[in-house]
């Protein structure tokens, strides 16, 4: 089979590496890729939004099957248009996508059929959302209706901030069009945890749960990033738990997405919150996590092409989705300055004998050479049988890999730790 793979982080390098696994796959094209997807499929400078260009791509050069996995083309109806030239596709189509692209459309969708989620006003005018945040109660959560790289969340600590926050998302327009709507929600506390999920639309198999760690320093302190470190499965995650949102969030997702006319096919990331009122959907993605996918997917032990293959033809019901019984701990390296600003263009050295354990994502090739070219560089995922020693595999791993102004948080996995005891 030749395969397309739309993207170019370190999710997609996590994918590619599975999906070689098969040995039905002759070749893998990445859409663009990335220095590092470079040693393990043939890059192609075409971007992941560049819709026309990726249909045209996978005509010309007989694809047999399409991975879309970032959230932009997704929503933008990459899937819908390489469908329409009879080439099938892992991911949602823009009308299910939505799901991801829209959280007025989510909250909505948890509202009406009674899925958990955190209580909620959404607002078109600025005037109503300011009168509204003048009295609300503190802390209140002001999102960005749109996509906005993981950024468009802002947690008020009071209603000044709140107003702020409103002012620069409908007035100044800091996530441009995705903040003409915002979503003003009640502020939930508890533990986090992310569940990527596959379904066909008819049946949900659930892969093993993460814990991602989003702020940029130790301690959950600072700015938010698109993840610094991931581990799985999140002991938070406990089987009763897990079998709450089943039936209480994954079942009625799906079933409520048909009941809309929007069947949602693919990867569905649930972000969860485990609240003293049981399990809460904090955001819905259309898509595999990042880096939540550099934990799973070296975890599973089925055939991910398979799998994927099932999400499409709608047979993943007779599918087996199996996970090893082992702990993974991923730690990101990332450029000193990141997520603000920070410099590129320098040598990576990654020692021969763990490159099979690095996802590359801010990178690229010249002369031979990789060189950082992004925020997040890479991740480096090990799997042992108990946390703490996969936690100190990876941490061994990332003092082995060098490149100028590399900034990597020290404590990922020590939260899921302390939960572990
Ligand atoms: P999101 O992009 O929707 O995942 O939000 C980013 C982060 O903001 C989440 O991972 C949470 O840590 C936090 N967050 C979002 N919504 C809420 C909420 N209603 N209550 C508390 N924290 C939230
Ligand atoms: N790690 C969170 C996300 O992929 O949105």
């Amino acid at each position: 089979m030749k395969i397309l793979v739309v993207g170019g982080g370190g999710r997609e390098h996590a994918v590619i590496k599975k999906i070689k696994e098969n040995k039905d796959v002759e070749k893998i094209f990445a859409l663009p890729g990335n220095g590092g997807i470079a040693a393990d499929a043939e890059c192609v400078n075409i971007g992941a939004t560049d819709i026309e260009k990726i249909v045209d791509f996978a005509s010309e050069n007989d694809i047999d099957y399409a991975i879309v996995t970032p959230d932009d083309p997704l929503v933008l109806g990459c899937v819908n248009a390489l469908e329409e030239k009879g080439i099938k596709c892992f991911g949602p189509r823009a009308e299910a996508a939505i799901i991801e692209g829209s959280k007025a459309f989510s909250k909505e969708l948890m509202k009406k059929y009674g899925i958990p989620t955190a209580a909620f006003e959404t607002f078109n005018n600025m005037d109503e959302a300011l009168s509204y945040v003048e009295t609300c109660p503190i802390p209140t959560v002001i999102k960005a209706d749109g996509l906005a790289l993981g950024k468009g969340v802002i947690i008020a600590e009071t209603n000044e901030q709140a107003k702020d926050a409103v002012v620069s998302m409908m007035q100044d327009k800091a996530f441009g069009k995705s903040g003409e709507t915002v979503v003003i929600e009640e502020f939930l506390t508890g533990p986090e945890v992310s569940v990527l999920a596959f379904t066909d639309g008819k049946t949900v198999k659930p892969m093993v749960s993460s814990m991602d760690h989003k702020r940029i320093g130790d301690g959950d302190k600072g700015l938010n990033t698109g993840g610094m470190g991931t581990v799985a499965p999140n002991p938070y995650y406990t089987d009763e738990i897990a079998k709450r949102c089943m039936d209480e969030i994954f079942l009625p997702t799906i079933g409520a997405m048909n009941k809309e006319g929007r069947t949602f096919k693919g990867c569905l990331y649930f972000g969860l919150m485990i609240t003293e009122n049981g399990p809460k959907v904090i955001e819905y993605n259309c898509r595999f996590g990042d880096p939540e996918t550099q934990v799973v997917l070296p975890l599973l032990e089925s055939d991910l092409l398979t799998i994927m293959l099932a999400t499409t033809n709608g047979n993943l019901a007779d599918t087996e989705v199996k996970f090893k019984n082992e702990n993974a701990c991923c730690v990101i390296m990332a450029s000193d300055g990141y997520p603000v600003k920070y410099g590129k263009g320098f040598e990576i050295t990654i020692p021969e004998d763990i490159s099979d354990k690095v996802f590359v994502a801010g990178a690229k090739l010249e002369n031979g050479k990789l060189l950082t070219n992004g925020g997040r560089v890479l991740g480096v995922t090990e799997i042992r049988g108990t946390l703490k020693e996969a936690i100190d595999a990876s941490y061994e791993d990332v003092s082995k890999i060098s490149f100028e102004n590399a900034y990597y948080r020290r404590d990922i996995g020590k939260k899921a730790l302390l939960a572990e005891v």
